[in-house]
């Protein structure tokens, strides 16, 4: 067991002061430095980092290169409010997402500080250009809390519970599960096609629709991959209609899924990109890149934010772009990622409960259940490897009741990744030796 002394008597303090809406009920952790793929708390404690900050820190804490980036813009200019001045780092920032980003057509690009704003800036941007109000999003998608994104995402009550009236004219389709499907076929993409159709038939008059909100991969609800079918569908629904497609990258970009951005698994070219999390490695940013045409459609101070596009988080994100490159850590992504789906398949024969190992590149979840016919979520079993790995030295996470959240950096090295699946190994055999006991379940409830 981790000694928790120190982390308990700052948890103690902070349970003084701060609201209860930020934290979910994972460990008790301060963290007092984190380097590489190394969290450290105050109590001498160090954990791999199998969360990344929540796919935030894709090329690990603090990284150097970054780290020097930062510094020197520190000593030149903090910041200064971007509707009143310009600066090196956001034009030199804006041409190099515009470079990385897919769609072989004209962009320009936005900034905003967090993932959920830029979402909210992708509809605002969405609904001006076509002067049309509708936007279509999906069953089980998270977006952020501003207004906006949280009106578009479906995974949580309590993000939604009484904050009403929440944005009007977004209509939730289901998005293709085929581990679970929504519709208990086989032809699950097909069958999630036609619901779009049947609402746009009976409920939503298609002209009336600016954009459909769509994480290429969903991430929070439990890393649901769609089939490539279904993306090559929705595309033709989508220029049929008119309908603008906005990609929510906000988790699935940067390289976590073994790509730049998650659309290009489907060759997916969203006339809106969401950009958040890894774009500047724990800085503060976020961005909307997007077709020159609509990203020119509205006019100041319509996208404007006092604090948005830092100098310091461009020149974070710069240099990120930059060791995301010169250390290959896409191809890196991939390797890795085929590795661990693999061990865990290995482990699949020996665990009954590992129901289903899906994701791409680093952004994996591992599907726990209560037997492999009836796919029941094992809330408890998954709660309770979290909680294991946390006492052996992981820091691992679970989302969506029961799956496994597989995401450490980009950069981690192989011997620590070995060292986490010996970990995890262990912790299977553990959990269901009976090993770890129910009153775990208290401490960690997750989400
Ligand atoms: C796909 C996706 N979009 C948007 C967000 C919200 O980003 P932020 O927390 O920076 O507002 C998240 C956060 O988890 C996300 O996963």
């Amino acid at each position: 067991m981790n000694k928790t002394d120190e982390n308990m008597k700052w948890l103690d303090r902070e349970n003084e002061v701060l609201g209860s809406g930020m934290r979910l009920p994972f460990f008790p952790l301060v963290i007092k430095e984190a380097k590489g793929e190394f969290i450290y708390d105050y109590d001498g404690n160090k954990w791999i980092d199998f969360l990344s900050s929540a796919c935030v820190t894709n090329t690990g804490h603090s990284h150097p290169v970054i780290i020097d980036h930062m510094k020197e813009q520190m000593d030149r200019l903090v910041h200064y409010n971007p509707a009143y001045a310009s600066h090196e780092n956001l034009i030199a920032l804006s041409e190099e997402l515009i470079r990385i980003t897919p769609g072989n057509f004209s962009k320009k690009v936005t900034y905003g500080l967090s993932g959920g704003d830029a979402n909210d800036t992708a509809i605002k941007l969405a609904r001006s250009y076509t002067r049309k109000s509708k936007i279509l999003a999906f069953s089980r998608s998270y977006h952020g809390n501003t207004y906006g994104a949280l009106s578009a995402s479906a995974v949580s009550l309590p993000m939604r519970r009484h904050m009403g009236p929440l944005l009007p004219e977004i209509y939730h389709i289901p998005f293709p599960d085929i581990y679970r499907p929504q519709f208990n076929a086989v032809d699950e993409s097909e069958r999630c096609i036609a619901a779009i159709e049947d609402l746009l038939e009976t409920v939503c008059p298609p002209e009336e629709i600016a954009a459909i909100i769509i994480e290429p991969i969903q991430g929070d609800s439990g890393v649901i991959v769609p089939q490539q079918i279904y993306i090559d569908k929705l595309k033709e629904l989508c220029n049929e209609h008119g309908i603008l497609i906005i990609a929510d990258e906000v988790q699935t970009g940067f390289g976590r899924t073994g790509k730049w951005f998650g659309s290009e698994h489907f060759q997916l070219e969203p006339d809106l990109i969401v950009l958040g999390k890894a774009i500047a490695s724990g800085m503060p940013l976020s961005a909307v890149v997007g077709r020159s045409e609509i990203m020119t459609s509205w006019e100041p101070p319509a996208g404007a934010f006092s604090l948005a596009a830092n100098p310091i988080s461009c020149a974070a994100s710069r240099a990120t772009i930059e060791v995301i490159q010169t250390e290959n850590l896409i191809k890196r992504a991939q390797e890795l990622g085929s590795h661990i789906k693999d061990r865990f398949r290995d482990l699949q024969e020996r665990f009954e409960v590992i129901g289903d190992i899906r994701g791409e590149g680093l952004m994996i979840g591992i599907d726990l259940v209560k037997d492999q016919m009836s796919k029941e979520p094992n809330h408890s079993f998954a709660a309770k490897i979290c909680w294991r790995c946390w006492e052996k030295g992981l820091f691992l996470t679970f989302f969506s009741g029961s799956v496994l959240r597989i995401a450490p950096p980009l950069t981690i090295k192989d011997v620590y990744l070995e060292q986490s699946l010996r970990i995890l190994e262990e912790s299977f055999e553990d959990v269901t030796q009976g090993r770890v006991p129910d009153s775990v379940l208290d401490k960690i409830k997750g989400w």
